[in-house]
């Protein structure tokens, strides 16, 4: 039976409908603290402080953060593995790793309140995107290192609902799983969950027959043409949940199921600016630029000021009191400049989603000629399609040609390959294979 003092978790926090005054009233106090926690038990903040010249007591608004100095990945990498932590490792209870393109991984840490208040997040998060202690949450996010799979672990039981700790991979596993113990709501990044729809459809399965309600999305971009192609074929609602390992991991921000109108962004917890790339200028809210965050609550890895190299722009509230954010366009370092042209996958996605014949899986390949950048798209026509005949192939591939060309401004090569010939993903999709030389 269940214990009636435990607090039930269907209800929203106080927080989450708060005024704005009491939600900056709570950030400044929090703000404060952090800020104050890094400088005085972190070298590296120290250090980057004095030497900008900026002391914890000159935080007297939410406004004078910008006077510090930003954090970059590689400060976490020079400092690897524990020079980031702010408390002795007999506190630390949990350590994730970010394993980056290049070199070292990142590496995070977390006390027992983190790992509560974390899973209060995603607790949170799951409830936001439409889930409750009566939902069966299949998370096909991966478990170990990644923080993707134990987040929202956490998150689900906290919540009170019932967790198949499935884990990426074993994508046949994985329809038998969700044929027969019917999870309500998945947990998957929005490429896998699309590979694992094609494997319903190969075993001669419509994946719109299954018990799955929601699908909560994220670890990797994806744009609304995505959310409509997975919700037609899935028969879900698909909403975006945002995060990353150095502020968090999963339940940074989580999109409202009703409104769906991009992720709320958690702000009790982790304090968001925008600011020009470019100059480390602050931006107003609603201009797009990279999104920086400061965690407010956070005992083993304060983060202050850590540029993301996320793009995007931050909005009001609607659902919520706390700030959305919009849709990633992408990353300042994944942005590709292609003959001078700024080109982000997420803008291929968006003219192949449109192209009705063609399957939303694709890879971009960049390499050099001479003194020439040149770009390849890979795709698939859709699997319900059958056996299409080269001719086809060529018209589908001269099609989309056409619209990159018109829509985004640059010439490609587009290649149609065969239907599953195109890399496929149990995690984070690769989407760009750059070979021009560093
Ligand atoms: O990907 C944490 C996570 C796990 C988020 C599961 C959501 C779901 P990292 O491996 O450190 O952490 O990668 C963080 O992934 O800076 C973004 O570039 C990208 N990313 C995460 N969520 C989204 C999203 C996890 N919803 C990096 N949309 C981030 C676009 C996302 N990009």
């Amino acid at each position: 039976m269940k214990n009636p003092n435990v607090p039930s978790r269907t209800l929203l926090e106080p927080v989450e409908t708060c005024t704005r005054d009491e939600l900056r009233h709570i950030q400044l106090e929090r703000l404060r603290w952090s800020v104050n926690h890094a400088y005085k038990n972190v070298p590296f903040y120290r250090e980057s402080f004095d030497k900008a010249g900026v002391h914890p007591s000159q935080i007297n608004s939410l406004e004078d953060l910008g006077k510090f100095p930003f954090t970059y990945k590689n400060d976490l990498r020079d400092n690897y593995p524990y020079g980031m932590f702010a408390v002795p490792m007999s506190d630390i209870v949990r350590i994730h790793a970010s394993s980056g393109t290049t070199g070292r991984p990142t590496v995070v840490g977390y006390t027992k309140n983190d790992i509560d208040t974390w899973a209060d997040a995603v607790a949170r998060s799951i409830r936001a995107a439409g889930g409750s202690a009566n939902d069966i949450v299949h998370v096909a996010y991966g478990y170990g290192l990644f923080t993707g799979g134990l987040g929202a672990h956490y998150g689900a039981e906290r919540l009170g609902a019932s967790v198949i700790p499935m884990s990426g991979g074993q994508t046949e596993k994985q329809v038998q799983i969700i044929s027969d113990f019917k999870p309500t709501v998945i947990m998957v990044t929005p490429s896998y969950m699309l590979n694992i729809a094609d494997e319903f459809e190969r075993q001669g399965l419509d994946p719109r027959d299954t018990s799955l309600r929601v699908g909560i999305f994220g670890a990797e971009p994806w744009t609304d043409a995505m959310r409509q192609e997975i919700e037609e074929r899935v028969g879900i609602d698909a909403v975006d949940i945002y995060g990353l390992s150095e502020v968090m991991g999963p339940g940074v921000a989580q999109e409202c199921v009703e409104t769906k109108d991009g992720p709320t962004i958690w702000e009790d917890l982790f304090y968001p600016e925008i600011i020009d790339p470019e100059t480390g200028e602050l931006l107003p809210d609603g201009e797009e630029g990279e999104l920086v965050f400061t965690s407010l609550t956070k005992e083993a890895l304060p983060i202050i000021r850590y540029r993301t190299r996320d793009l995007t722009r931050l909005m009001p509230g609607t659902a919520r009191t706390m700030r959305r954010m919009g849709r990633i366009t992408g990353r300042s370092d994944d942005m590709l400049i292609i003959r001078g042209v700024n080109v982000f996958p997420s803008q291929i996605e968006e003219r192949i989603c449109n192209q009705g014949q063609l399957a939303p899986h694709y890879q971009i390949e960049v390499w050099r000629e001479g003194h020439m950048d040149k770009m390849a798209v890979y795709v698939e026509p859709r699997q319900d399609l059958g056996e299409v005949g080269d001719e086809e192939k060529v018209s589908l591939a001269k099609d989309l040609q056409h619209h990159i060309k018109s829509y985004i401004g640059i010439s490609t090569d587009v290649k149609v390959l065969n239907s599953g010939e195109v890399e496929r993903s149990e995690g984070k999709a690769r989407r760009v294979i750059d070979k021009r030389p560093k």
